[in-house]
């Protein structure tokens, strides 16, 4: 019987550095707080989720073109989008033990209510008068709440001038936004079309992140759907059963996630809808993705600000108008965590001798499995590895691959397993006489001999 492990996150994190998926970021020098790197394997699978999408939301389109914006822009791209002034968290310090917490997660850890859109000293009041404990000593003497920008701050040439400032982007939505006019101009589109966009993101995000969910720095996958103002409705629909169609196409299951409507307060001020589909993390029900209806703020403020026109003439009723927005916007790295406690799993299995052992195996569709196809040599002999050699440069072109011969045969299924490969090839020695090598199944285990010519076509027809 198949048996997930939702206790808690430790068996993801161990497995993610074990195999080669997640290692801690600048480990080396005790790390750097929220930062994480891909391994060989995560790499494979970052690559695989991002390829996907932008297969799924990009080139199976007519109406969806793609960008791909440098990280630094203009910071009046900035003061346009309101970051500068309002990308803000509140935040707090623990008087007794120095802590520093964002008051949000203090507030909604604790209480059933929703910071989003409360004053700072609302924020201050609702931690004083519930008492509220620090979480690192247990006291409740905190500071009063502060607003802290999240975006990144650097400087541009030789001098760190406040005139040189530059940030890092905090989203990759913008550039989408300023480019509406040269994607438009270059491509002749015709509204209602999209632009997409897959980047790296930084927020200077001062909580603990739980492993890869919260950093630093972190990729995102966003979509700027330009319509009609009054398409609005009918367009979040259809992006939203979208977004539900992509969770089914990389295997998140449907009973781990829900869809949760954002509340007056909660939307942003020029939204007239945003819903979050948010997934059952061990860790508690959080944002995984967003969709928003970002009414036409973004390009009425860029043509404010930058005073080039951002009208879209449209032919078929001879209006000009500026656009509306519906943004689908999705994280790589909340995709890759979501996917991997879905895939995560703990078998027992019967061993030769009788007895039972558990066995973990990472159930991936095989559409993102990082290591499609593993080529496991039974035994190191020369012949059997000259052979096994040319199986493995047979497959490796059209599927990621690995090819193994260190450890007992046992050992390097568990292996396999572990980093979610859909199928095991094994060359014995009957596959030098025979011309045919035996194939594992990592869910069944079942085992099925295939002729040597003919594992091309049989890998094309199951992947
Ligand atoms: N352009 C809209 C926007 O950026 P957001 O809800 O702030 O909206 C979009 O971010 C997505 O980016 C989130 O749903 C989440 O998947 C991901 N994300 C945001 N902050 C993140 C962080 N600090 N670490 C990892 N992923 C993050």
């Amino acid at each position: 019987m198949a048996k997930k492990n939702e206790n808690s996150m430790d068996e993801i994190v161990s497995l993610a550095k074990r195999r080669g998926f997640v290692f801690p970021g600048s480990e080396i020098y005790g790390g750097l707080a929220n930062t994480w790197d891909y391994g060989p394997v995560g790499v494979e699978l970052k690559n695989n989720i991002k390829q996907a999408w932008w297969k799924f939301f990009v080139k199976d389109r007519d109406d969806v073109v793609g960008l791909d914006a440098a990280i630094l822009m203009n910071s009046k791209v900035w003061e346009a989008s309101g970051h500068t002034a309002g990308f803000n968290d509140a935040l707090v310090d623990c008087k007794k033990c120095r802590a520093r917490l964002r008051a949000d997660h203090l507030i909604e850890d604790n209480l059933d209510v929703k910071v989003e859109g409360k004053s700072l000293k609302e924020v201050t009041e609702i931690i004083k008068t519930n008492n509220l404990k620090c979480p690192s000593c247990g006291k409740s003497d905190f500071t009063e709440a502060r607003q802290f920008n999240l975006m990144f701050k650097t400087y541009q040439g030789v001098t760190e001038e406040g005139n040189n400032i530059i940030y890092l982007r905090p989203e990759t939505a913008q550039a989408m936004f300023v480019n509406f006019k040269n994607v438009l101009n270059s491509t002749h589109k015709k509204i209602p079309f999209g632009v997409a966009q897959i980047g790296k993101s930084f927020r200077n995000e001062i909580t603990p992140g739980n492993f890869i969910f919260r950093t630093v720095e972190f990729e995102q996958m966003e979509l700027e759907y330009f319509i009609k103002e009054e398409d609005w409705q009918k367009q979040f629909d259809y992006w939203q059963g979208e977004m539900i169609k992509w969770l089914e196409y990389i295997g998140v299951k449907k009973e781990n996630y829900s869809i949760r409507e954002h509340d007056k307060e909660e939307l942003s001020h020029y939204s007239k809808k945003t819903i979050d589909i948010e997934y059952d993390f061990p860790f508690g029900t959080k944002e995984l993705y967003g969709l928003a209806y970002r009414g036409n703020f973004d390009l009425t403020q860029h043509q404010k600000h930058s005073k080039q026109n951002m009208e879209y003439f449209d032919t078929e009723d001879n209006q000009k108008y500026i656009p509306h927005i519906i943004e689908p916007t999705f994280g790589v790295d909340r995709s890759v965590l979501a996917v991997m406690i879905d895939a995560y799993t703990e078998e027992e299995v019967s061993t030769a001798n009788g007895k039972t052992e558990t066995r973990v195996v990472m159930k991936f569709n095989k559409n993102i499995a990082p290591v499609k196809v593993a080529i496991l040599p039974l035994s190191k002999k020369e012949n059997l590895s000259k052979k096994a050699r040319e199986v493995f440069d047979l497959v490796k072109t059209e599927f990621t691959s690995q090819y193994d011969e260190s450890q007992s045969i046992g050992k390097r299924y568990r292996r396999q397993d572990e980093i979610g490969t859909p199928y095991c090839v094994t060359v014995d020695f009957e596959s030098l006489d025979d011309d045919a090598v035996t194939v594992r199944d990592r869910d069944t285990m079942e085992q099925k001999r295939v002729k040597i010519s003919e594992l091309d076509k049989w890998l094309k027809e199951v992947f």
